[in-house]
């Protein structure tokens, strides 16, 4: 298994799967499929609702727990002093499992000091082995590693042929953070998976779209995540290693970037007005 060393000695699987979207009837099974199928590092999430489901398979798997990468992330509604601190204790309750690989603030919104600050306290205390960050853009992620005793070991954020983050990953390796790609496939949209060039660079090594994205990724030096819940797609998307890209094909993906999100911009006002008014409306279900 190829792994991605932190600055403190932590090794990360490369290749990742996650669990965004999941329902909680396909999680079990999904995360199952995953780790039969090699992968040994799993994403999940507080606002995915699925922690309990991926604690399930955990437990299920005849596979030790130090063998397999854990992370899960903090959501927005839970910063603040202490509220973070327990918030990841009920998500280690529903992992079913007494240490975190990884935790992360999910979105740079709200109070994330505090809450980097419990962050802090439960890596102390050596219920996590690794704390970061997810989309937090250059600015931010600078910001904490500037103020902040322990500087944030990774920061996943959105990266795919159409988004590449040249500049974002130039910052995160200035501090050494280790870069996590979510949505590597961009969930399909812009047609990812029938673009032409990627199709022509994966005829060539009789590999697929999928496997072209994802070892461009490795090659990069970045953790990938990928979510499936078909098990030929799962196999596919673990089987990077056994092929490597030449200059050629980096160069051509090269190209492809437009430094755009398929998603939308943190940076957005309306965005961030939404992040708070989804807030509101969950507290009040
Ligand atoms: N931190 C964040 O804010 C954040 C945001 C988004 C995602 N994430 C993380 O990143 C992970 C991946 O992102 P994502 O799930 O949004 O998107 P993604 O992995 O880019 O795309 C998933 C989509 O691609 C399809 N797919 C997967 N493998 C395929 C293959 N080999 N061939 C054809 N289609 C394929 C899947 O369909 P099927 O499932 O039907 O196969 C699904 O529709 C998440 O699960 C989560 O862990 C984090």
């Amino acid at each position: 298994m190829e792994t991605i060393k932190l600055y403190n000695g932590v090794e990360i699987p490369a290749n990742g799967y996650g669990v965004y979207q999941v329902s909680k009837d396909d999680c079990k099974d999904s995360v199952l499929l995953a780790l039969k199928a090699g992968y040994r590092h799993i994403d999940t999430a507080q606002s995915y609702f699925n922690e309990s489901e991926v604690g399930d398979a955990l437990k299920e798997c005849s596979i030790p727990r130090d063998e397999i990468f854990l992370t899960t992330k903090v959501w927005i509604d839970n910063y603040g002093e202490g509220k973070t601190y327990d918030s990841v204790i009920t998500s280690l309750n529903k992992l079913k499992t007494d240490y975190l690989d990884l935790i992360l603030l999910h979105q740079p919104v709200n109070d994330y000091y505090s809450a980097y600050r419990d962050l802090e306290r439960l890596y102390e205390e050596g219920k996590v082995r690794a704390i970061g960050v997810s989309n937090f853009y250059a600015d931010r992620l600078v910001d904490l590693c500037m103020f902040t005793k322990i500087k944030p070991m990774v920061d996943q954020i959105e990266v795919n042929v159409f988004n590449q983050q040249v500049e974002a990953k130039e910052w995160a390796d200035r501090y050494d953070v280790v870069i996590e790609a979510w949505a590597p496939f961009a969930e399909g949209k812009n047609d990812m998976f029938h673009n032409q060039t990627l199709l022509k660079i994966a005829n060539k090594h009789k590999r697929s779209i999928a496997q072209v994205i994802l070892r461009w990724l490795y090659q990069r030096g970045i953790v990938s995540l990928a979510k499936s819940v078909h098990e030929e797609r799962i196999k596919e998307n673990f089987d990077i290693y056994s092929f490597s890209l030449d200059d050629e094909d980096m160069k051509l993906i090269t190209s492809l970037d437009n430094k755009t999100s398929s998603f939308f911009s943190h940076q957005d006002p309306s965005i961030i007005e939404w992040f708070g008014k989804l807030i509101i409306e969950r507290r009040g279900r």
